[in-house]
């Protein structure tokens, strides 16, 4: 599509249906193309992955019906804004969009407008463009793959600002490796993407909660030590073994029972820093006030650069959370990229007409361990 057939013509997507009707939750339609500023790139898509967020937006009424589903993308870069450095048509990339919101772009469609500051770029010297992962479970990779790295980008960013802006972990690995940080949902989409950053990146020991069934993969990713979050005494084996040196805790399941065992399993730290992926803090839970005790509240979408409103809560893009988050995105993740892998990948048959499935799989809580994604 050239830049002036796309500003006048309209593409495929998947769009609210406006029914919570099991399998229903979008339709496909006709949306109108829209132009990309200055700052943004378009992309034309290859593949696609389902998020919690997704099916959130849509049952608890925070988009509107219309609004484009989806926020995990990978494709191939079809136009740049005259702003944007770094990216040129036809590069390989994969890219996080905060979709289910607007009518004007979220990533399960035909294009996808994309801010770059949440766009990875892909060696395409080492990626496999020609493979087409067949439908059913395919396990943990490097990101080759477009279903790969449509997988990663939203966890990506996540992990991203938790280590960099909200734990605050040193980026000098020499430093970090007498502690312990302690992922709570390792086999989480999201725990696996952090276990991989701590480990690789940051140079961190890592402890982690899973059924026992994923501790063995999550060995393989770089945790050091797992723990059965259903095992009654997993809070006090987890202090026990950490003995005073879990510097860092990041809770990806975030409900408050889960936030106060972090809490807790680190309360021989001296000083510890806390983060939580639905924005609890202390006040959620039962704290003990002589402790010391930072709490972050990482949320992906404030790596776009704006505050973000999710019901009653807003959530603030500090000037400092930019900084922070886009020092880490362009300069550090550039040179580990290659050697991240994603999560074990359900791919689903149905194209585009996947998305009703794959949002259904996650809202009834039927996917462990997997990544869902699926074509255009
Ligand atoms: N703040 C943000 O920006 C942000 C970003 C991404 C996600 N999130 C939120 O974070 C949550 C996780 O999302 P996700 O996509 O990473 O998860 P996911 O892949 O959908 O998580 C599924 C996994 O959760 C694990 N699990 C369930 N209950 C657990 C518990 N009590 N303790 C430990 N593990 C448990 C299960 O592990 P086993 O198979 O081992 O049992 C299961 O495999 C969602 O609520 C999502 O909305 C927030």
């Amino acid at each position: 599509m050239t830049k002036e057939e796309y500003k006048t013509s309209s593409y495929k997507a998947a769009i609210i249906s406006g029914s919570h009707d099991e399998g229903k939750l979008i339709e496909i339609s006709s949306i109108e193309a829209a132009k990309i500023t200055s700052k943004e790139i378009l992309v034309k898509s290859v593949a696609y992955a389902v998020n919690p967020t997704d099916w959130k937006h849509i049952v608890y009424g925070l988009g509107a019906k219309g609004s484009v589903v989806g926020c995990d993308v990978s494709g191939v870069v079809e136009e740049v804004g005259e702003e944007v450095v770094g990216f040129k048509k036809g590069d390989i990339v994969s890219g996080f969009v905060h979709g289910n919101v607007q009518t004007r772009t979220g990533a399960f469609s035909e294009y996808v407008i994309l801010n770059p500051i949440t766009v990875i770029k892909y060696d395409a010297s080492k990626f496999d463009t020609d493979k087409v992962l067949t439908t059913g479970i395919h396990p943990s990779d490097l990101l080759t793959t477009f279903e790969g790295a449509a997988s990663v980008t939203l966890g990506l960013v996540t992990v991203a600002i938790s280590f960099s802006h909200s734990l605050k972990v040193d980026i000098e690995k020499s430093k970090n490796s007498n502690d312990y940080i302690l992922i709570w949902g390792g086999a989480t989409a999201t725990g696996v993407l952090a276990i991989q950053f701590a480990k690789l990146i940051y140079g961190l020991k890592v402890i982690t909660t899973s059924s026992p069934k994923n501790f063995e993969y999550l060995k393989s990713l770089g945790a050091d030590e797992t723990f059965d979050y259903n095992d009654k005494e997993v809070v006090s084996k987890i202090k026990s073994f950490g003995k005073g040196s879990i510097k860092y805790g990041l809770d990806t399941i975030a409900f408050p029972e889960t936030f106060q065992s972090l809490y807790d399993a680190t309360e021989t730290t001296n000083q510890v820093h806390l983060d939580s992926l639905l924005g609890l803090t202390g006040e959620s839970i039962k704290t003990d006030a002589s402790r010391k005790v930072t709490y972050g509240t990482t949320l992906a979408y404030t790596a776009l650069g704006k505050d973000v409103t999710l019901g009653p809560k807003t959530t603030k893009s500090t000037p400092e959370l930019q900084a922070d988050y886009k020092l880490f995105w362009e300069t550090v993740l550039p040179k580990y990229i290659d050697q991240l892998k994603s999560n074990n990948l359900k791919v689903l048959p149905k194209g585009l007409e996947s998305a009703n499935e794959a949002l259904e799989l996650l809202r009834q809580n039927k996917v462990s361990g997997e990544k869902v994604a699926f074509r255009y």
